[in-house]
């Protein structure tokens, strides 16, 4: 058998998708991939603890004191040296240069809270994503996992998994209903799927 597919989950907030990802791993859903490290561009956001809780090594790699090229130039570097083999973006708050990706070809995913192509791209994301959704009057959005090239928001569709809107949806009640029946769902697909073609591929 060949040996599961070295992968590194890169955070900057809570991590109730690195959760999703952990539990569905611990249940055996994932059996193509492992999680060899969580990295954080800050220091002390709550999904470092959850990496911990887990037994998962975890770094910190500061994005601010140090601005992107050198951010990059040190992820690269604890990537290398862990031999990640795909890279899973939950809830990372940083846009990745085309450089940085060009490394990586299909084997960088990302999930974003809306049905791609919609309310989408740079300056879409959080709450912000939800807003637009229920102020242009859409009545379905979901989820979209996909991979990650230069264009932010940009690359080939994994996964997508609709919700639809309730009339009393805020921007918050949305966003919670779309991360539970949405992303907590098809982020471990998505991720097992790519996975098991990277396994195939080696
Ligand atoms: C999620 O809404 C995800 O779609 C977006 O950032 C949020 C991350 O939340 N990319 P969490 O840190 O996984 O709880």
């Amino acid at each position: 058998m060949k040996p599961r597919v070295r992968t590194a989950v890169l955070v900057s907030g809570g991590g109730t998708n690195l959760q999703a990802i952990i539990d569905k791993s611990a249940e055996g859903a994932i059996p193509s991939a492992e999680i060899v490290v969580v990295i954080s561009d800050r220091e002390g956001v709550y999904a470092l603890e959850r990496a911990d809780k887990a037994g998962i090594p975890s770094e910190v790699v500061p994005f601010k004191e140090t601005g992107r090229g050198e951010f990059e130039r040190r992820l690269a570097a604890a990537l290398e040296s862990r031999g990640v083999e795909m890279i899973v973006l939950a809830g990372f708050m940083r846009i990745l240069s085309a450089d940085f990706t060009a490394h990586y070809p299909n084997r960088i995913l990302n999930i974003h809270p809306s049905l791609i192509p919609s309310f989408c791209g740079e300056g879409f994301y959080g709450l912000k994503v939800h807003k637009a959704a229920l102020d242009y009057g859409v009545k379905v959005t979901g989820a979209t996992v996909h991979f990650v090239n230069e264009i932010p928001d940009g690359g080939r569709i994994i996964m997508q998994k609709a919700v639809y809107i309730d009339d009393n949806d805020t921007p918050e009640t949305l966003q919670k209903r779309v991360m539970r029946e949405a992303e907590w769902v098809i982020y471990p697909e998505a991720i097992e799927k790519a996975a098991s073609e990277i396994r195939r591929s080696k």
